[in-house]
């Protein structure tokens, strides 16, 4: 990962390849936006913006030649938009810039970002903005790398992130802004962890390789604990909702649990996440086109695992254990059919009315073995439903549960900068997915399919503290790279968990 640190360089003195300063609108034009740069840059930028075609447009970023009174050698224009009614700009607009512009440097060695970065909040989101923007996934690039000198191309043909990054503040010495640094790196990083997991083609991750890199996670990070069941223990087990879903392909299910327990913990907070490696719809087969995107239904998982690893990381005094509910689904001549009847960990039975809404089926064994393990609050997260996208489209995931924890979880996504809405589980929609053979159906009519997904987990939670996080379109970016946000996995929801570990490590 690039590698930041808080700087006092003057900005003009600073001998990066690239500075980063930002530009906003304003009702008369183009304001550049510097506390630390010379008046007389600033007006000479201003009045030249229109001509190169700058507007300070949110998203906007423009380099252009550096000129002699800057020491680095490309400027780099990162738009802010409109300045807020009290003369600020919202930090996730900062993160936004900062990741857009970072984005641009790939292929550097060095740049410095002058953004505004006065306060904690806006080293977190600044810092944060340029560590998440500054994301390339090419492990499978074997042409491309290192052949263009320009950066953007260069990042379209896989480059690497700019290596190295100076945030000038006039904090640079202070404890708490140096402490926000520090966080906001070990949340990148736990960001990037996930994009990788998801980015990885799912011929080379599948439950018995995710088992591996969640070993590998937590490798040598103290109080943290893996273990795995594997396929032959899970159906002894009585896991029956992993077992099902496995069972049609030759890859065998597992189920991770990846706990944290520092030695005082305030809480113990269970983190369930879909893991279905490649999710073909199984014998309800899914159409081809667009099926690709199916490696990232494990993305739940993915982001519980970086979660845990993160909360570890940051010595949180919280008891965490990530349950990773890992399968293939795959239409496979041993696969459960449409009419199967299986048996949840637990006890309680399904009818199996189709093999593509497998995720619930998992989530149900990985849900009534954290009730059981007895945690204040369980939190799941998982690329449920299609229907989360019809309603709250590709950028907003659905939060839904228990009344106080799904308010929590909002809020929590609000600090970090994550979109999420809450929804409802009415009570008179559970008829949606009652079964004529067994406990309940595993699936219901179309309308409000993210609503019967929801009350299909709460079945196996009961009225135990918990929300259902259903991230199906925000998990992977099918589109172009906008702000902090590469194309392809996001990453998202592990800001918004850590942000509800760090609240339950202080409340109470
Ligand atoms: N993994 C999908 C949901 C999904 C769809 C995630 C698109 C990301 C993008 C899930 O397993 C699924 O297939 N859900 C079905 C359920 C239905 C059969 C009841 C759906 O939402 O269509
Ligand atoms: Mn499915
Ligand atoms: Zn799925």
């Amino acid at each position: 990962m690039t590698d930041v640190t808080l700087s006092s360089k003057n900005p003009t003195a600073v001998k990066a390849e690239a500075l980063v300063v930002a530009t906003a609108q304003t009702s008369d034009g183009v304001a550049v936006v510097s506390d630390l740069l010379p008046t007389d840059l600033l007006t000479q930028l201003e009045s030249l913006a229109p001509q190169l075609g700058v507007t300070g447009a949110r998203d906007e970023v423009r380099k252009i030649p550096a000129g002699p009174q800057l020491a680095a050698e490309v400027l780099v224009l990162t738009g802010l938009g409109e300045r807020a009614d009290d003369g600020t700009f919202a930090t996730e607009t900062l993160r936004r810039a900062a990741g857009a512009a970072t984005r641009e440097l790939a292929g550097l060695e060095s740049a410095a970002i002058a953004l505004p970065a006065s306060d904690d909040d806006e080293i977190t989101a600044v810092t944060e903005g340029a560590l998440l923007g500054a994301y390339a996934f090419n492990r499978y690039r074997t042409t491309g790398k290192d052949s263009a000198k320009d950066a953007t191309k260069a990042a379209k043909n896989g480059k690497d992130p700019v290596a190295t990054i100076e945030i000038l503040t006039p904090l640079h010495k202070n404890a708490k802004a140096k402490a926000a640094a520090e966080r906001a790196q070990v949340l990148a990083a736990a960001v990037h962890a996930t994009r990788d997991l998801v980015n990885t083609a799912p011929n080379e991750l599948y439950p018995a390789t995710f088992a591996d890199a969640a070993k590998a996670a937590a490798k040598d990070v103290k109080h943290v604990r893996v273990t795995v069941l594997d396929d032959k223990q899970l159906a002894s087990g009585g896991y029956g909702g992993l077992t099902a879903v496995g069972q049609g392909s030759s890859r065998g299910p597992r189920l991770v649990k990846v706990a944290y327990t520092p030695a005082k913990p305030n809480a113990k907070v269970a983190l369930v996440g879909k893991g279905i490696t490649f999710d073909s719809g199984g014998i309800s087969i899914k159409p081809a086109a667009g099926m690709e995107a199916m490696k990232s239904d494990m993305a739940g998982a993915a982001a519980v695992l970086s979660t845990v690893v993160a909360a570890a990381k940051l010595n949180l005094p919280v008891a965490v254990t990530g349950y990773l509910c890992l399968a293939e689904n795959m239409p496979g001549g041993n696969a459960q059919r449409p009419a199967d009847v299986i048996t949840i960990y637990g006890g309680k039975t399904v009818e199996v009315l189709n093999t593509d809404a497998e995720g619930r089926l998992v989530m149900a064994d990985g849900l009534v073995s954290a009730v059981e393990d007895g945690h204040d609050v369980v939190l799941d997260i998982a690329t449920l439903t299609g229907s989360q996208m019809v309603a709250l489209g590709t950028r907003t995931s659905g939060v839904m549960g228990t009344d106080e924890v799904r308010d929590e979880v909002k809020a929590a996504a609000d600090a970090s900068g994550e979109l999420f809405w809450p929804m409802p589980l009415p009570e008179e929609l559970k008829s949606n997915i009652k079964s004529k053979v067994a406990d309940v159906a595993n699936s219901g009519p179309r309308w409000g399919g993210m609503l019967n997904a929801g009350l299909f987990l709460q079945t196996f939670v009961g009225d135990h503290p918990w929300a259902h996080l259903d991230i199906a379109g925000p998990a992977f970016n099918e589109g172009g790279a906008h702000g902090y946000t590469a194309g392809g996995g996001t990453g998202v929801g592990v800001r918004t968990l850590l942000t509800f570990l760090e609240a339950r490590a202080t409340a109470k």
